[in-house]
């Protein structure tokens, strides 16, 4: 309940606050995110592999929230039998950088894409994956806070890849 909280919260503050003003070297912070989520990794012995990130100008809490959120639902939402394999990377999108997550995870049907984002949306019962349904809800306030936006990529029963785009620096 507290982590539910804490997260409504989140959500709330992702829109105040000074902005994204400081030097925030993604690499950096997905390295820390993978240190928080260093359990849940070695329970489900997933391999994460990671691209040359980008620095970008922006709220380094946030951005690690977001990191976090994506990461773990990498993680989390799993096909039976198959380990986890994750991959960060950014591509180019002209004026912004788009930073992908990419899984091999359970998928998500093209009818749910825009509807995950929002707030205590979530496509399973607790009992078979854990979660509130407010992490997407909470990557889309960072990300729109930042002057971008997060959408799914492409998603296959295979995997899911998120991406976020951010302002250049
Ligand atoms: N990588 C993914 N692969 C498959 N389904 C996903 C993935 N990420 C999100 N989803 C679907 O979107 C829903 C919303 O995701 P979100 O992160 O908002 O909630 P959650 O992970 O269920 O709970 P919380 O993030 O609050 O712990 C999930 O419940 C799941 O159904
Ligand atoms: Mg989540």
């Amino acid at each position: 309940m507290n982590t539910m909280v804490e997260d409504l919260l989140a959500v709330a503050k992702a829109g105040t606050g000074d902005g994204p003003n400081e030097e925030v070297d993604l690499a950096v912070e997905l390295e820390a995110v993978k240190e928080l989520l260093a359990a849940r990794i070695a329970e489900t012995e997933a391999t994460i592999t990671v691209g040359a990130l980008p620095t970008v100008v922006g709220d380094r809490r946030q951005l690690r929230q977001l990191l976090q959120n994506l990461l773990g639902n990498a993680l989390k939402f799993q096909r039976e039998g198959v380990k986890p394999e994750v991959h960060v990377d950014v591509t180019d999108a002209g004026p912004f950088v788009e930073l992908t997550v990419r899984d091999n995870g359970i998928g998500i049907d093209a009818e749910h894409h825009e509807r995950i984002f929002r707030i205590f949306s979530r496509l399973h019962v607790r009992e078979q994956y854990e979660g509130t349904g407010i992490g997407l809800a909470l990557c889309q306030r960072i990300a729109a806070h930042h002057g971008g936006n997060i959408r799914v990529v492409e998603s296959s029963p295979e995997g899911t890849t998120f991406g976020v785009k951010l302002p250049r620096s």
